[in-house]
């Protein structure tokens, strides 16, 4: 799996005088059925978090709020995203290796996971994570 299989996946957004909505649905924003999700807030600045790949699970993540930097890694090549809109999402593939750092304050990151969560599909382990690919 390359990164190039991540992509950023611009999600409807219906504006109106009320404000803006966003959703998202399985199949059709995304390509993985959603099985849970689960969002990361009060994130201290200076904080780092991921820092893993997972074995089978897809995700999409979303700055719903704020921003913050994503780090993908895929053993051959390394790509950093920014994400500050909420209706653009990240789409990470399987046996990619992810961090996250640069939150800004305030900031609330969205994951929508094609899985349950499941210890066993980590790699928690950067050498791990690239003997696997060999
Ligand atoms: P961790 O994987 O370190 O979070 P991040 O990806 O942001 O670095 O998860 C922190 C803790 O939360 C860890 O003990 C596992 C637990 N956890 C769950 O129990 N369920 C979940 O869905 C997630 C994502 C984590």
């Amino acid at each position: 799996m390359s990164i190039e299989n991540c992509k950023l996946i611009t999600l409807p957004k219906i504006e109106d005088h009320r404000g803006n909505l966003t959703f998202i649905e399985a199949n059709e924003h995304v390509p993985f059925p959603i099985k849970r999700t689960y969002y990361l807030y009060d994130v201290p600045s200076g904080s780092e978090r991921g820092g893993h790949a997972h074995r089978e699970l897809e995700q999409l993540i979303v700055a719903v709020a704020g921003s913050f930097d994503v780090l993908l890694d895929d053993g051959n090549q390394e790509k950093r995203i920014t994400l500050n809109r909420p209706y653009i999402g990240l789409y990470v593939s399987t046996m990619i290796w992810r961090e996250l750092d640069n939150f800004a304050s305030g900031s609330v990151c969205l994951v929508l996971a094609s899985t349950h969560y499941d210890e066993g599909d980590y790699f928690r382990d950067y050498s791990e994570f690239l003997g696997a690919l060999k």
